[in-house]
């Protein structure tokens, strides 16, 4: 096989480890690797805390200022990319060293030293990267499901979820604690796997993480990891710029359909308004009380469409999104119409 040929490893996996800080992780991490270890398998951790230092900082510092958010945001990615290609560059081919003047190189070799195969069948064994961060956007997590597409590896990912008392709670017991705006700040953004809006994110499985793990929850991890071994991605087809424009597209779409509603909601607003005899001034007000709102709210649907742009899967539901995002509205617009139907009276 061509890939032997040239020292690159094949059978291998990324298993991505998300939630949020102090949900367990680390820990789950550990026990996966001795238990994996146990078996045969060369295995490692890939502790993002570790390879890149600067993060904690970066976080808090986005929560100052939102005005340079988008920048960060971009140079975090860079980041999150460097670990990615070092984990490619190492399967391409172990034996040169990677380097990346993004992550901490004496970090990434200890990540790798784990991998060094020992005894003689080693260099057959299984390969398993365990990522350990908080990927808290399905779009961060997207990356590395990517990866695995393009190298034709198995991908998994296990959530841990804990409540934000617990997490809190559990971090005050560690060496290192995290601020609680940053636990506050993760909790708010957090978007867990979601296997039925994302077809891509099927192999994911979610832990109950406010007690300890179950030996069952742990059998289930190993399970869903050894299936992910033998069930590798395969590339998805190279029509990138088609899918881009089908994308947006599919944004676009999205962000006219709920339009339309929202008019429809608005007029019948106005209708109720009327029908409650509502003077002819607070009629207006509320016209443009309404109009404010809903310009906000599609100005903010397409802005989070167009984000989830990147990781969109072609068999999006279009009606099925508008409409999930369209009850928001409604919600808007009844609390407008009492507020003004009641003030008025
Ligand atoms: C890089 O990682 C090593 C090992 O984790 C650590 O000892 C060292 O302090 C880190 N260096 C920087 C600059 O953070
Ligand atoms: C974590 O614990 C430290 C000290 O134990 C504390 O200073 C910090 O505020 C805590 N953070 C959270 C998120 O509770
Ligand atoms: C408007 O009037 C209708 C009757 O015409 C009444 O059933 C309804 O409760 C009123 N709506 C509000 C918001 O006061
Ligand atoms: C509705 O809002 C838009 C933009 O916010 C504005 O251009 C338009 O004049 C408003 N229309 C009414 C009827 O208030």
């Amino acid at each position: 096989m061509a890939a032997q040929e040239t020292g690159s490893v094949s059978n291998a996996c990324l298993c991505v480890l998300c939630g949020l800080p102090a949900a367990g992780k680390s820990t789950l991490a550990r026990k996966i690797f001795s238990t994996a270890a146990q078996s045969g398998w060369r295995v490692t951790v890939v502790p993002y805390d570790d390879l890149i230092p600067e993060r904690a900082f970066r976080i808090r510092a986005e929560e100052e200022s939102s005005v340079k958010l988008q920048e960060m945001h971009t140079e975090w990615k860079l980041h999150r990319q460097a670990v990615l290609l070092c984990i490619e560059q190492f399967l391409m081919n172990p034996e040169v060293p990677q380097s990346s003047s993004l992550i901490n190189s004496t970090a990434w070799e200890q990540c790798i030293q784990a991998l060094q195969p020992h005894g003689l069948k080693a260099d057959h064994a299984p390969l398993l990267f365990l990522l350990d961060d908080n990927f808290y956007y399905p779009s961060m997590r997207y990356e590395v499901c990517q990866l695995a597409r393009k190298r034709l590896l198995g991908f998994c990912q296990v959530y841990l979820q804990c409540d934000r008392e617990s997490c809190i709670s559990r971090n005050q017991s560690r060496c290192q604690p995290i601020p609680t705006e940053v636990i506050e700040e993760m909790v708010k953004r957090l978007e867990s796997p979601n296997p039925q809006k994302n077809s891509w994110e099927k192999n994911s499985i979610s832990l109950n993480a406010a007690d300890s793990l179950s030996e069952c929850d742990f059998q289930r991890v190993m399970d869903l990891i050894s299936s992910a071994l033998s069930n590798p991605l395969s590339p998805a087809e190279d029509n990138t710029e088609q899918k881009e424009a089908d994308r947006l597209k599919c944004a676009n779409s999205v962000v006219h359909q709920a339009d339309q509603a929202c008019r429809r909601l608005v007029s019948e607003a106005m209708k109720t308004a009327k029908e409650n005899q509502s003077q002819p001034e607070h009629m207006r007000s509320l016209a443009a009380q309404l109009n404010e709102s809903k310009a906000t709210f599609l100005h903010d649907l397409r802005k989070q469409v167009l984000q989830e742009v990147p990781y969109i899967e072609e068999d999006t539901n279009v009606e099925h999104i508008v409409k999930k995002a369209i009850e928001i509205f409604e919600e808007k617009k009844n609390e407008i119409l009492s507020r003004t139907i009641s003030e008025h009276k």
